[in-house]
């Protein structure tokens, strides 16, 4: 099931971003944007996918939930409390793995998390739950320096876990998993989600990391963010489309019936000498057979009709450009 919480920014957001600016001074001396004008609601009992490019300022925009990163102007709220200022009032409703687990490499996985465990409050009975949560039990007596990349991360999330947090942040976790690890770590958020009430904001520069396990997805480019919506909101902006595929030796023929008939199309080469005739239709699985009818009545015969499912990346792609354009046309405004 898919959860699409409201995102009006009413007290059911846990987390509001709003105008945050932040710019940092580089090694040059220059100014370098990292935040500029962002502004993003957290909806609670959500997973959030935070997305953008290297540089676009996820990790920037995480840090001033955390704390760790003061805005120049803006505002940031957690649980209804302004930040930095109540910061020590929803530090412990937080848990967080931010640009990578540190532990100390030469203690055990349950050690590291027992010396995190204390500083919450929290004893050996939370470090087995946690390692158990997120599938390294068997693990938790070896040494950190040890661990693969993944029971590297799978520890990060469970440090953030350790404090029993409402609000779950986690700067690129997915990164160095494999396909399995990355499977499992949806897994875990969703069960986190749905068993703990958990609200959980993740970050990726990958698509299709985030795509199966949000409920609410935020696209962030060069400091702001350029698409902010529910899952099946942002796959319903999408179109669908029919995919006719055929021998390429009747492709022409095809393509001269179908656009007799008033369709639009567009023809690309397809695997082992095929054409594919792309259309873009509202219901493609009614319009097949009318487009089936048609070809076949005048004796070409596909091999396949496929119904092409929106893709995430295809608006992901499409969003990015359209910010792209409006930043251009900005730009040439005030010249
Ligand atoms: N402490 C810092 N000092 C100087 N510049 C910084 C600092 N932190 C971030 N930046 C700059 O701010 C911009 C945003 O960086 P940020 O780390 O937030 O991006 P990101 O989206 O997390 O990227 P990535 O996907 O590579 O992790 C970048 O241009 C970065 O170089
Ligand atoms: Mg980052």
């Amino acid at each position: 099931m898919t959860r699409e919480p409201e995102n009006t920014g009413s007290s059911d957001a846990l987390v509001r971003f709003d105008n945050v600016r932040k710019s940092f001074r580089t090694a040059r001396g220059r100014r370098q944007q990292a935040l500029d004008g962002f502004s993003m609601s957290i909806p609670r009992g959500s997973i959030v996918g935070l997305l953008g490019p290297n540089g676009s300022g996820k990790t920037t925009a995480l840090k001033t939930l955390l704390g760790l990163v003061r805005p120049d102007s803006g505002t940031v709220h957690a649980f209804g409390h302004p930040l930095p200022q109540d910061q020590r009032h929803v530090a412990g409703r937080m848990g967080a793995l931010i640009e990578g687990p540190a532990f100390n490499a030469s203690l055990t996985g349950e050690h590291n998390l027992r010396l995190i465990g204390e500083l919450h409050g929290a004893g050996a009975a939370e470090v087995s739950e946690v390692l158990e949560l997120v599938g390294i039990a068997h693990a938790a007596r070896r040494a950190y320096s040890g661990y693969s990349l993944g029971m590297k991360q799978r520890l990060g999330v469970a440090g953030a876990l350790i404090s029993g947090p409402e609000l779950l942040v986690l700067d690129e976790p997915m990164n160095g998993l494999d396909p399995e690890a990355v499977r499992d770590m949806r897994e875990l958020l969703k069960r986190l989600r749905d068993e703990r009430g958990m609200t959980v904001v993740v970050s990726s520069h990958i698509l299709a990391e985030v795509e199966l396990v949000s409920d609410w997805v935020t696209i962030v480019r060069n400091g702001r963010v350029i698409c902010d919506a529910g899952i099946s909101e942002l796959i319903s902006r999408g179109t669908e489309h029919l995919v006719v595929r055929l021998h390429d030796t009747v492709a022409e023929r095809a393509v001269a019936i179908l656009e007799r008939n008033g369709h639009t199309l567009t023809r690309t080469a397809g695997p082992r000498g095929t054409d594919e005739l792309r259309m873009a239709a509202p219901q493609p699985p009614a319009y097949a057979p009318d487009v089936l009818k048609l070809l076949t009545s005048q004796d070409v015969y596909p091999r396949e009709l496929l119904v092409e499912a929106v893709s995430l990346e295809d608006i992901y792609v499409a969003a990015v450009r359209a910010a792209d354009a409006a930043a251009k046309d900005v730009s040439l405004d005030h010249r």
